[in-house]
């Protein structure tokens, strides 16, 4: 039965389309659920449509099924950008929402919002106001897009509030709450710790390290990668690393030449490789697996804060963060992605030279309710 039948209210449409949005709507779903006078509508756009990337997800984070499945899959950045567009707008024409409420820098976070603001309808964003200032990276366009253009902005960090100030933004509809990411990490945390990742993979806990690669600034570009991948083969000789591999990653890697792939672990023995490539992980599996790492090595925006508030020493493989309060407060290195650099951080690290962190301000799992008590408030305000 559809989850929002019977109920009479306020109509908020939260949409989600790739896989670094559902920890992020499943715990303001379940908030706004908690409000007899909110109707949540969650939309699903289908920019990540594999069980491995989406379907897992949802069971993990017991998202309900989506009142709305608009399908548009793979494509080009434009194509992506106005199939969500497309078919967003009869949708919102039929669901009638009173807000739409988007999460995070996607494709489909920016589409949605843009396909709201042209039908007159309120756009609150979450994960607001974080800038890389690198403006080759597609995230960062819908970052200054959707916050250019939403009503209610909900920032993580103090960083994000700044920002979103100088541009311009009125201060008045700008929300510091804390990060929804570390509200799923919070509320599942006995679930994750009781994963079998470890056995299953037949790694002890605190003896490897993890990566995931998959920003197109690193995987898309071949000696790039290849450079990247001799830079994890080093470090893997000091301590085994485990490699969820993303689909644009694998994709790529297979186009890479046989010497490469074959000193990746992507041969029959695979759990013997020190650099062990691995099909991408349910959301409580790779938490489990980050959880008891001693290093993480990664480009993931979202992976950078999950390690800061687990305590986790992360090596950031890009040259900037969006996300500056992982470096000041957190366990984040930014190293950039030259080898030598990496190999050097790697093993500093491993040798004990990690940050002391603490929790960022507000990242206490209450993030979810601070931003519904808001909508509620504004949405009421309205009525
Ligand atoms: C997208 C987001 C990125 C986010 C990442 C998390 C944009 C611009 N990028 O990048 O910010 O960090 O998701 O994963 O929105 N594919 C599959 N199965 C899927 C989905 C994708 O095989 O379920 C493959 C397809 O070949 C596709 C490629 O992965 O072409 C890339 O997917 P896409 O959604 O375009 O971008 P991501 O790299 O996943």
């Amino acid at each position: 039965m559809c989850p929002t039948a019977g109920r009479a209210g306020v109509k908020l449409a939260c949409v989600v389309g790739a896989r670094p949005n559902f920890m992020k709507a499943a715990p303001l779903i379940r908030e706004m659920r908690a409000y007899p006078d909110i109707v949540p509508i969650l939309i699903h756009t289908g920019q990540h449509y594999d069980l491995s990337m989406a379907g897992r997800f949802f069971q993990d984070l017991e998202l309900p099924t989506p009142d709305v499945s608009l399908n548009v899959g793979s494509g080009s950045h434009a194509q992506q950008t106005a199939d969500v567009m497309k078919r967003l707008e009869p949708a919102f024409a039929e669901q009638r929402p009173d807000m739409v409420v988007v999460v995070g820098d996607v494709n489909s976070t920016m589409a949605a919002a843009l396909t709201a603001v042209k039908m007159h309808i309120p756009v609150a964003h979450v994960e607001s106001g974080l800038r890389s200032f690198d403006r080759t990276m597609p995230e960062e366009i819908n970052r200054i897009v959707t916050d250019a253009i939403a009503d209610y902005l909900f920032a993580t960090e103090d960083s994000g509030r700044d920002n979103l100030l100088r541009e311009g933004v009125d201060a008045g509809r700008i929300y510091l709450v804390g990060n929804v990411m570390i509200d799923s990490l919070e509320q599942y945390r006995p679930l994750w710790q009781a994963s079998p990742v470890h056995e299953r993979l037949s790694v002890a806990p605190g003896t490897y390290g993890v990566v995931t690669l998959h920003r197109p600034s690193n995987v898309d570009d071949g000696p790039v990668l290849e450079r990247l991948i001799t830079a994890l083969r080093d470090v893997s000789a000091a301590i085994p690393l485990i490699f969820p591999v993303h689909p644009r990653t694998r994709l790529r890697l297979e186009s890479m030449n046989g010497a490469t792939i074959s000193a990746c672990g992507t041969n029959a023995d695979r759990t013997r490789s020190a650099l062990r490539l691995i099909e991408p992980l349910g959301y409580f599996d790779f938490l489990a697996l980050v959880a008891r790492a001693r290093i993480v090595l990664t480009d993931s925006g979202g992976l950078q804060e999950e390690t800061t508030a687990l305590g986790v020493p992360c090596l950031t493989l890009r040259e900037q963060t969006e996300r500056p309060i992982t470096v000041t407060c957190g366990t984040n290195h930014v190293v950039g992605t030259t080898p030598e650099k990496i190999v050097a951080q790697a093993r500093r690290v491993l040798d004990g030279g990690g940050r002391a962190a603490s929790r960022p301000y507000l990242w206490d799992g209450k993030a979810s309710q601070r931003i519904v008590r808001v909508l509620h408030g504004v949405l009421a305000a309205s009525r």
